[in-house]
């Protein structure tokens, strides 16, 4: 769920910082006929708030550009997961500083995560920025635009324990009308030690299943086929019903979801360990459009890392835990992300991280060194004292490992059968089209007579790395090939 990466190329990265197409965002009647332009760093929550913002800007009459130089408002919402994360958005400033040289009455606003750990601080470090606004904030975004045109600073951070942005129905940017993320649930209650993702997100808050649904439901009428729960922990979601004392967890909430349409695609991200349960697997192997397919990073393979981390499993339960899915779904693809050289790490310790990915069998991993964030627990209980050329060298023993697991991943595809949603044209050529297996595969095959939003079924021919190739072949032909044996 998050595209922050910085050590692999290729794993959605080109989406960092992306900016929006002009003709993306409705252009509202308001009379103000301003132009935003957002860039958006971090995990897919950040992108998915970026598509409520807009909405928000909307309803107050300003439409979106992709061109920072003719905007009046330009704003970044940013990521600070780790150290690097925070000093792209530093870099992107200075560039808007230029604009604003040029252009003086251009608004400069910092959204999200590194919004909320800085707070004021960010005010008096960037002289130039207009507008400071935390995640839980952004219904506050006209007035702090109105207070920054006037000349002062515009700030709010106040996290919330009730916001979820529910009632706004986000402007889609950037889609290709096929797949959208839909957020679930807010905020984090796990300490894990390293991460600051509870400081700048606030407690967890699970949004309404009505309005979810009802969400869901407005994509699949638009043509939608896919939608992803989204959230830092959707595991733990639940809502309780006021009137009737009914609760709702993850799992129902699945089932709910895919009794939209069985042509609505359902996936969700991201899964702790901790709390997926039973249920969520069963619901998952009784749908056939709930995508075999589950996030579950494991941070370490070794229990006294995992215990350091805060993680609340140690290694034998994460490893029951995988052996559970493959137990209920064969066929169910698994990722994870993995921090190497976390406080006190010791050769061993990492042994243990590579051990488990081998065991896990991970179809593909986010793999990062450890970063020090402010405030954190590791950071107030631990020194930060493996060295960065051993954090290096041990991420990139990580990453060999997940390439060569990844590489044998594909190449057992060959002479598979799938069905597959497609999504869009191929990058290397409009001949051919690309869609995602249930298990989140990427497949390119030749157009032909395929259409962009359906489902198609595909023999699988080659592959690289990174993308399956195929082609296609009729649903008897599919059925046939992938029935059960009795
Ligand atoms: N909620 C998700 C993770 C969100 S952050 C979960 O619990 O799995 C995304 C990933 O960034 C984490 O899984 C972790 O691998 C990585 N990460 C978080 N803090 C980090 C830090 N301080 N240094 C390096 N990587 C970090
Ligand atoms: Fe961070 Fe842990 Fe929460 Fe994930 S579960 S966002 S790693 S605190
Ligand atoms: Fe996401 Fe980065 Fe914030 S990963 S929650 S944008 S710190």
């Amino acid at each position: 769920m998050y595209n922050n990466n910085p050590t692999i190329k290729d794993i959605d990265e080109s989406k960092q910082g992306d900016a929006f197409f002009k003709e993306q965002v409705a252009n509202n009647t308001g009379d103000k006929n301003k132009k935003f332009y957002i860039e958006s760093y971090g995990c897919q929550m950040n992108f998915s708030d970026s598509e409520i913002v807009a909405s928000i800007l909307a309803d107050v009459g300003y439409s979106s550009t992709r061109d920072m130089e003719e905007s009046d408002l330009i704003l970044i919402n940013t990521c600070s997961i780790r150290e690097k994360a925070e000093d792209t958005v530093r870099k992107r400033l200075r560039v808007f500083d230029k604009i604003k040289d040029k252009k003086p009455g251009t608004l400069v606003g910092v959204l999200g995560c590194m919004a909320e750990r800085l707070k004021q601080k960010l005010l008096d470090q960037e002289k130039l920025v207009d507008l400071v606004v935390g995640p839980d904030a952004y219904r506050d975004l006209p007035n702090l635009i109105a207070t920054a045109e006037d000349g002062d600073k515009g700030i709010n951070v106040f996290l919330s324990r009730e916001e979820t942005y529910s009632n706004i129905n986000p402007v889609r940017l950037g889609s290709n009308g096929v797949s959208a993320f839909v957020t679930i649930m807010r905020g984090c209650d796990n300490m894990c030690s390293f991460c600051v993702v509870p400081f700048t997100r606030g407690r967890e808050r699970s949004r309404d299943p009505f309005s979810i649904l009802a969400e869901c439901t407005d994509l699949y009428n638009r043509g939608f086929r896919e939608v992803t729960l989204l959230g830092q922990n959707v595991d733990s979601y639940k809502w309780k019903n006021p009137d009737t004392e009914e609760s709702i967890d993850f799992a129902d909430l699945l089932e709910l979801t895919a009794n939209i349409s069985p042509d609505l695609r359902v996936r969700f991200s991201t899964s702790h360990p901790k709390d997926i349960t039973d249920k969520v697997l069963m619901n998952m192997a009784k749908h056939e459009n709930i995508c075999k397919y589950i996030h579950l990073p494991v941070q370490s393979g070794n229990s006294n890392i995992l215990k350091k981390m805060n993680r609340t499993y140690d290694r034998e339960w994460y490893i029951n835990k995988i052996h559970r899915i493959y137990e209920i779904m064969p066929d169910c693809a698994i990722s994870s992300d993995m921090i190497a050289g976390f406080c006190g790490e010791t050769e061993e310790e990492h042994q243990d991280t590579l051990s488990i990915m081998e065991i896990a069998q991970y179809s593909m991993s986010y793999m990062f060194f450890y970063s020090e964030r402010p405030n954190t627990l590791a950071h107030k209980k631990y020194e930060d004292d493996i060295p960065l050329e051993v954090k290096k060298r041990r991420l990139s023993e990580i990453i060999r490992l997940q390439n060569q697991m990844s590489f044998e991943h594909n190449r057992k595809e060959v002479g598979r059968y799938h069905k597959i949603l497609i999504e869009k044209v191929s990058k290397k050529s409009d001949q051919e089209l690309a869609g995602r297996t249930s298990q989140n595969k990427m497949v390119v095959f030749p157009r032909k007579e395929a259409i962009i939003g359906t489902y198609a079924y595909v023999k699988i021919d080659d592959f690289t790395s990174a993308t399956l190739k195929g082609h296609l072949v009729d649903e008897a032909e599919y059925l046939e090939q992938t029935k059960q044996p009795n």
